[in-house]
């Protein structure tokens, strides 16, 4: 059994050490963005050594496998894990990479949120595995599954660890936001493109990824978004949506003490899903190198049909 990685940064590579020390599923092919490398009988661990010392975007010219691409490595694969970084303009190219997977009835795991955040729909049905999309660390995409059939009310949460890191030293530490923010940076929280964090996008993508879950037809264009900013204590930045009206939003919100995700600190995250039975609150990790490589090998393992159903 094999799997395709399609990205081999930070995630990438760590799911490659877990997939090799903890399974014998193999890596058929590995791709960068300067191109990809395949090798039908899966990759020797020697050979997956030789890749991880490879520098960025130096997959192709590694002189491992043989030199080809995504089609190519589909035809011996059985799974394409997504890796890449998100485009939330257009999905791609990692949206193309699954019509490709999936029209050659292999099944998708990802940690890329772009392409479920602008076409959930496209994919419902299909065998798209997605819990390192939100929360990586904490399996709430499982717990959403495991609530349809119920009405869901409404959802609410802190689902971007970065802008929670922030506005925690802020609201507990006294440091200013600026000082805050440049501290977030220099641990390596703060995606490339900041504004993904500060303005909303990543939490608001993983907003529609949960509220489709949960049953609801979100885009990422319906979500209102308001920059992250510090209002007094407690401030969190809050994801909530309504799914009775369709109605969904990203903004900073000054929350009462007493409110049980005005506890929830610095990396954390946490999610409320209230049904028409249940008030549910989740608190745990959020994205981690570590944490996501461990969802995409949960989510692995059950495309290869490794995990029971009962
Ligand atoms: N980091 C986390 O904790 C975390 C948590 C949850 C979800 N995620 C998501 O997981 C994904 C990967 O995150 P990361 O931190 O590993 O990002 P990263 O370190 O930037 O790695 C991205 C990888 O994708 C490759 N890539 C870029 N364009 C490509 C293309 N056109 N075709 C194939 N590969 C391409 C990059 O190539 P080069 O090496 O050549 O640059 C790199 O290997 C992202 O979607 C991220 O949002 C990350």
């Amino acid at each position: 059994m094999s799997v395709v990685l399609f990205g081999f940064g930070g995630v990438g590579r760590t799911f490659a050490e877990v997939l090799y020390s903890r399974t014998d599923v193999r890596i058929a092919g590995v791709f960068d963005s300067g191109g990809g490398v395949v090798k039908c009988a899966g990759l020797e661990r020697a050979e997956l050594r030789a890749l991880l010392a490879a520098p960025r975007g130096g997959v192709a010219s590694s002189g491992v496998g043989s030199r080809g691409g995504l089609e190519e490595a589909l035809e011996c694969a059985d799974v394409l894990v997504d890796v890449s970084p998100p485009n939330y303009s257009t999905g791609e190219p990692a949206l193309s990479a699954y019509r490709l997977a999936l029209s050659k009835g292999r099944a998708v795991v990802t940690a890329n949120k772009a392409p479920l955040a602008l076409r959930f729909g496209e994919f419902l049905g299909r065998p798209v595995y997605y819990k390192a999309t939100v929360m990586a660390g904490t399996p709430v995409i499982d717990l959403a599954r495991g609530l349809v059939g119920q009405k869901v009310l409404r959802i609410r949460g802190i689902l971007n660890g970065t802008t929670n890191y922030i506005l925690t030293r802020v609201d507990r530490d006294g440091l200013s936001f600026g000082e805050a923010l440049e501290e977030a940076k220099a641990k390596g929280y703060v995606e490339p493109d900041p504004s993904i964090d500060l303005e909303g996008l990543d939490a608001a993508a993983k907003l529609v990824i949960l509220a489709n879950t949960l049953g609801a037809s979100l885009s990422l264009q319906d979500v209102a978004r308001e920059p992250v900013r510090y209002l007094g204590r407690v401030t969190k930045y809050i994801a909530e949506a309504d799914l009775e009206r369709g109605a969904a939003r990203v903004a900073p919100a000054k929350l009462q003490e007493s409110d049980l995700l005005a506890s929830v600190g610095y990396t954390l995250n946490a999610v409320e899903i209230v049904t028409e039975t249940n008030d549910i609150v989740v608190i745990g990790k959020g994205a981690g190198r570590l944490e996501t490589s461990l969802a995409l090998l949960n989510d692995a393992l059950k495309a290869l049909g490794r995990i029971g159903r009962w």
